[in-house]
């Protein structure tokens, strides 16, 4: 059966993690992978074979990851492996220190309330080892990263889902605090693509899960020549993503099991915040205050508590949401970004039709669209966009739109307004801070509707198919 295996696996084409019985020997797994993830758990005198750790973690503590082409034969005593070129191989054991609490839902009612509050800790986590105490520590990215970073010219960044969202919005930083140019793509997009890269691009694909197979491939795709390092921003040490990159920047927000992702969005922007930051420290720019920059992103974690602590007004507002069918979701500057991700939010967990736009585009189509039927998010912290947004946001009310405004301080009120207050937070870090109450929308939104919280119809945790 060994060569049989073999045999096939020479024919089939494509990305597969397969698992394999023979019926007459039902005591033996035949198991290989290819461009999609595969785990061995170790147990005593039994071994486990799953997608993901995390499946895994109720039976066992430690782990063997397969590398891309390996394959093998498992018994309940013993793990054998070969390699793409058919070489006898042994890959290392990983002990993994998640307790099974990290992966129930405690007292909450869902996973996703409980990651929802699990933020702070996530944020606090996430910036261990990365922040001394005025300054941001070097090399956090890998050896030799520093380096690295003095000559990056340009930075690309690939993502899915809720991670590209992550990206739109470093985009804001990298390119105000460093002055690096940065370009932001959706990674099944990217990978079909005749793509131009500028010289000295510091490539990075962010992704929670370090498995979605579209940033696989972005990865596979890009142009050599000129990428002088790629890095990966992830939630998982162990996943394919970071066994390929140069560089990695962990998140260390615990493992995610809601479908739709909300503490690993919210570390992946701090991580990002850190490395825009790491970029303007490194191209000496004049008037990059790290010391301000690191006292920003310590008060995150209360910060976020007390967003936290604004859940009993948004509760109530999702009652307007119900029964609707349509909404519109609006942001300028970096909190577009954050409207496009509550826009996602919302259609994910609760099947309404969410859409996301910059404000000041309104009135190139989608205000056609605005009557009493229809309520209008609009994300409005203190920032140099403010005027901007409050104009934009009376032609909403003209047109009798009910308005829901999450502000950080007082904003113009009538008839058609509600406004949810959030803590005064500084402009840099108000998309992070933005987030929450946008998360906790979603999820109350969908709560009262009955939707599957957790777990949205035709949707999955980690994409690992094209
Ligand atoms: C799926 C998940 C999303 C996630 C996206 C990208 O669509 O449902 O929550 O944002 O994949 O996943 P990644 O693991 O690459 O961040």
């Amino acid at each position: 059966m060994p060569d049989l295996f073999r045999a096939v696996l020479d024919r089939i084409q494509g990305a597969y993690a397969l698992c394999v019985i023979d019926q007459s020997t039902p005591d033996r797994l035949y198991v290989a992978r290819q461009g999609s993830p595969l785990v061995i758990g170790l147990g005593l005198g039994e071994n486990f074979v799953g997608s993901d750790q995390l499946a895994l973690t109720h039976v066992t503590d430690r782990f063997m990851y397969l590398d891309e082409g390996d394959w093998g034969v498992i018994t309940r005593e013993q793990v054998r492996l070969w390699d793409v070129s058919g070489r006898v191989v042994e890959r290392a054991v990983v002990q993994s220190h998640l307790g099974t609490e990290a992966v129930s839902k405690g007292s909450y009612r869902h996973f996703m309330a409980k990651e929802i509050h699990e933020q702070p800790r996530a944020v606090l986590d996430s910036l261990r080892l990365k922040l001394g105490s005025a300054h941001i520590l070097s090399g956090i990215l890998g050896p030799g990263s520093d380096e690295i970073l003095d000559q990056v010219g340009a930075v690309q960044i690939v993502a899915c889902g809720t991670s590209y969202h992550a990206g739109l919005v470093a985009r804001y930083w990298i390119e105000s605090l460093a002055g690096i140019p940065c370009q932001v793509e959706i990674a099944s997009e990217y990978r079909y693509r005749d793509v131009v890269t500028l010289p000295n691009t510091l490539w990075i694909a962010i992704s929670q899960s370090g498995e979605t197979a579209d940033v696989l491939a972005a990865l596979r795709h890009l142009d050599q020549a000129h990428v002088l390092a790629t890095l990966a921003v992830c939630n998982v040490a162990t996943s394919s993503l970071i066994r390929e990159t140069d560089l990695a920047l962990l998140t260390d927000a615990g493992p995610e099991i809601g479908v739709a992702s909300t503490k690993a969005f919210t570390t992946q922007l701090t991580v990002l915040l850190v490395l825009a930051g790491l970029l303007a420290k490194s191209r000496k720019v004049d008037s990059f205050d790290e010391k301000a920059l690191v006292a920003e992103l310590r008060q995150l974690p209360d910060l976020l508590t007390a967003a936290l602590a604004i859940e009993p007004a948004v509760a109530t507002i999702a009652e307007l949401f119900a029964d609707k069918q349509h909404t519109l979701f609006l942001g300028r500057g970096a909190m577009n970004p954050i409207a496009m991700e509550g826009a996602l939010k919302l259609k994910e967990l609760s099947y309404i039709h969410a859409e996301a736009y910059p404000a000041g585009e309104l009135k190139h189509g989608p205000l056609a669209l605005v009557d009493e039927s229809m309520p209008v998010v609009a994300v409005a912290p203190n920032d140099a966009l403010i005027e901007k947004l409050q104009s934009n946001l009376s032609e909403v009310r003209a047109r009798g739109g009910q308005l829901i405004v999450f502000a950080d301080h007082a904003v113009a009120q009538d008839g058609h307004s509600l406004t949810c207050v959030l803590p005064a937070v500084p402009a840099r870090i108000a998309p992070i801070v933005f987030t929450v109450p946008l998360q906790l929308l979603s999820y109350h939104v969908a709560v009262l509707r009955g939707t599957d919280v957790d777990q949205p119809r035709n949707l999955a945790k980690s994409v690992t198919v094209e």
